[in-house]
């Protein structure tokens, strides 16, 4: 029931702070240790590498989870699309282990990965909002986002939740395996802060309301851009403008767009920037000047550490290899209000269905 709101996309994007708060409560101890199945923890610690496999926004959040396990429990992660690693799997570790991320637990492509592995007798955990569903039934463990169910085609919840769980995740392993990095990293306050910081967010709706009119309404085209995880990031924001709002969206490495892309940018272009990671910040900042000197309409979306008094959108200051899950929701915003500003169907857009259960 999406009670008084317009679209279940909508509700789904207010209802993100409660769904970290939950994943808190499900997967971590008052003292903020995490409650992870031992046997599961066993598994992967004794695996030499992670493969995940997914598509769509789930492929987006396993881009940002790789970096979460590299850096808090130092294993090396593979992120693959599905649909292309079914038919053509790299050469593997001695020791794989997978991991499936899929909101729905339904999707062909990423079942036809698991029906292979299963057959190679890999072990693998699947990460679905959906009980008993299929990838959850065939796959060696499960973890559930408890994210409640999602119903708008565009997701948004799944995709933060699988985040938030593949950080508590990568936090189990990487204390269990006594990794400095680990230990110092306090998911449960981490989480709380993130809540905190969406709830500002998603209290600030006519905002974006107002900026996605001025900039994407009438646009053909548009970009977003970053580096390292705002690049994650920004493949993930292009994704919901396009599917649901039809502008013609990019996800680009800012460094990148010299290469080649740079030539599209004509009078108006809308490029928007992602900054929230210190390292790069002043890079992309760059790359932003010279899509603006090309007639570019730049706009920011900036950590508030690194925010300058001209940015656009500040998202409050968490921990930097959390920023994904507050840097998303203003994507988020703006392909629903372009959409909706539009006039369109924002839960069914056209050609698309919920779960995609053929290959
Ligand atoms: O149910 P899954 O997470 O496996 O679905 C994967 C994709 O089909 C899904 O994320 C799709 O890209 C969404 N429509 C994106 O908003």
């Amino acid at each position: 029931d999406k009670g008084t709101y317009p679209f279940y996309m909508l509700k789904e994007i207010d209802e993100q702070p409660n769904v970290m708060r939950k994943l808190s409560q499900v997967y971590l101890n008052d003292d903020g240790t995490p409650v992870i199945n031992a046997d599961l923890l066993d598994a992967i610690k004794s695996a030499d590498r992670l493969y995940i496999v997914a598509a769509g926004t789930s492929y987006h959040a396993g881009l940002v989870g790789a970096k979460l396990f590299e850096s808090l429990a130092g294993v090396p992660t593979e992120v693959h699309v599905s649909s292309e690693f079914a038919y053509n799997q790299p050469l593997l570790s001695k020791k794989p282990f997978f991991i499936f991320l899929t909101q729905s637990g339904e999707t062909a492509d990423s079942r036809e990965v698991l029906l292979n592995v299963n057959e190679q007798k890999f072990p693998s955990l699947t990460i679905t909002n959906v009980p008993n569903s299929t990838l959850s039934r065939e796959a060696t463990y499960t973890l559930l986002l408890h994210a409640g169910p999602e119903i708008a085609v565009a997701s948004t919840k799944a995709y933060t939740a699988q985040i938030a769980l593949q950080a508590i995740l990568a936090k189990a392993l990487g204390e269990a395996d006594d990794q400095a990095a680990a230990k110092d990293f306090d998911v449960k306050q981490q989480l709380a802060l993130v809540a905190n910081g969406m709830q500002a967010l998603v209290d600030e709706k006519a905002t974006f309301d107002k900026l996605a009119k001025s900039a994407l309404l009438h646009t053909p085209n548009a970009f977003y851009i970053g580096r390292g995880l705002d690049y994650a990031v920004s493949l993930e924001t292009a994704l919901k403008l396009k599917e649901i709002s039809y502008v013609q969206a990019e996800g680009f490495a800012s460094g990148e767009l010299k290469h080649g892309t740079i030539a599209l940018i004509e009078k108006d272009t809308p490029v928007i920037g992602i900054i929230t990671q210190q390292k790069t910040a002043g890079l992309t900042r760059s790359n932003l000047q010279e899509v603006a000197a090309r007639g570019a309409k730049t706009i920011t979306i900036v950590t508030d550490a690194l925010a300058k008094p001209d940015d656009t959108i500040v998202l409050p200051t968490v921990d930097e290899r959390m920023t994904a899950l507050l840097s998303v929701v203003p994507g988020q915003l703006l392909a629903y209000y372009t959409s909706l500003n539009k006039g369109l169907d924002v839960d069914k857009p056209r050609n698309l269905a919920k779960s995609v259960t053929v290959e």
